[in-house]
């Protein structure tokens, strides 16, 4: 088993990657003596993990939880699923000493570190990803949130779990579109912060696309201790944590506009081609990061240009309600080289909207 620990003072917290024979009498010991109730979703129940989870604590000796299996699905990701959540703790009498675990991708993950950031002001939580997205970015950091109509993740908190675990056998179940998705998040690693993992991810594409398990587990480390970095750094985004949202406010824009056909990890992909593409427009970066960057995702299976049907004002338009600009207009995180990347605020919307309009 591999440990990590995202060192944010008194919240610090371990990643613990791994079988979860290994880490479980970790998640036991976090547990004993207090309540808890599980969440997932249905697909992850039907995978057989619940029961699995639930198996293992018992041998652990660990009984005193209750379990909620979710609608998978970002379109569950609202305040209405939130309530459910927090209803299911009451119901399951959970109090302010109690835990909410989160077994699940990063809606189930999100939603649940939600619903403990609020319940009775606040309790306990724990993640056990189950998507290799989840695994390698929505785990780790402490965002939590659901979505309103008018955009994603506009409602919700700054709330670290207390222990992130993962049983890297459980990835064993997603289905060939989750890996992709994930793998989006991945190659963000690389294009923000390390052009070394973005030459190994280059020079390994046959066993990405063949879910090697052992290099997986190897790029699941890399990315957690990435994010457990920059986490570190910036818990609450005031700075360099911005950096993390490469590929996300046009990602964000047409995720929502697909209706959420759309998943996570694509809409990324999507995003990072129409960034380095606006980079190279604004002469920040060369072709070069350009060709390599695309070149990456297409041979992962992600999409590099915007779905068919794309309206540019559209997308600009609902770019304009991502939290993550200010009064100066759009901000975006742009690449100036592999690796390296810049955080631009009032971003040209003639350039962004020929920037968008090249990648249809
Ligand atoms: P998801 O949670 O919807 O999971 C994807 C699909 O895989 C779902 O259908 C789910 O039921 C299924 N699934 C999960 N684990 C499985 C398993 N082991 N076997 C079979 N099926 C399984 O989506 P996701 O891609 O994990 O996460 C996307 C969400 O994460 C978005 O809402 C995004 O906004 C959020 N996110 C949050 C952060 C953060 O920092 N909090 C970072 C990145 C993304
Ligand atoms: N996924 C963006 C962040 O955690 O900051």
């Amino acid at each position: 088993m591999e440990k990590l620990c995202v060192e944010l003072g008194e919240r610090s917290y371990p990643i613990a990657i791994g079988k979860s024979a290994d880490w479980m009498p970790l998640l036991a010991e976090k547990l004993a003596g207090r309540r808890a109730l599980i969440v997932t979703d249905e697909n992850v129940d039907a995978a057989g993990h619940l029961e699995a989870l639930e198996k293992a604590l018992a041998d652990a000796g660990y009984s005193d939880f209750q379990s909620l299996i979710l609608p998978p699905g970002e379109e569950h990701k609202s305040l209405a699923t939130v309530e459910l959540i927090a209803e299911a703790a009451v119901n399951a009498k959970l109090d302010r000493r109690s835990v909410m675990v989160a077994l699940s991708g990063g809606v189930v993950g999100d939603l649940t570190g939600f619903a403990a950031a609020v319940y009775m002001r606040g309790i306990d939580f724990i993640q056990l990803p189950t998507t290799l997205l989840a695994a390698v970015d929505s785990s780790v950091g402490g965002k939590t949130g659901a979505d309103l109509a008018a955009g994603k993740n506009l409602v919700g908190a700054f709330h670290q779990p207390k222990l992130v675990a993962m049983d890297v056998n459980t990835l064993d179940t997603l289905p060939p579109r989750e890996w992709r998705n994930g793998l989006a998040e991945v190659v963000k690693y690389g294009m923000i912060m390390d052009a070394g993992f973005f030459a190994m991810l280059q020079s390994e594409i046959p066993r990405l696309n063949n879910c090697d398990p052992a290099l997986y587990s190897q790029v699941i480390l890399h990315c957690c201790k990435c994010k457990a970095e920059v986490v570190a750094g910036d818990e609450q985004e005031k700075g360099r944590r911005a950096i993390l949202n490469y590929g996300h406010t046009v990602g964000h824009a047409v995720e929502k506009l697909s209706n959420f056909t759309l998943p996570h990890g694509m809409a990324v992909a999507i995003g990072m081609a129409v960034a380095v593409r606006l980079a190279v427009r604004m002469r920040k970066c060369l072709r070069r990061v350009e060709d390599q960057q695309n070149s990456l995702l297409y041979a992962l299976g992600l999409p590099v240009s915007l779905p068919k049907n794309s309206n540019v004002n559209n997308i600009i338009q609902a770019m304009k309600s991502d939290k993550k600009n200010s009064s100066g207009g759009i901000t975006m995180v742009l690449p100036t080289d592999i690796g390296k990347v810049e955080i631009v605020r009032g971003v040209d919307e003639k350039l962004l909207a020929e920037a968008l309009e090249n990648c249809l």
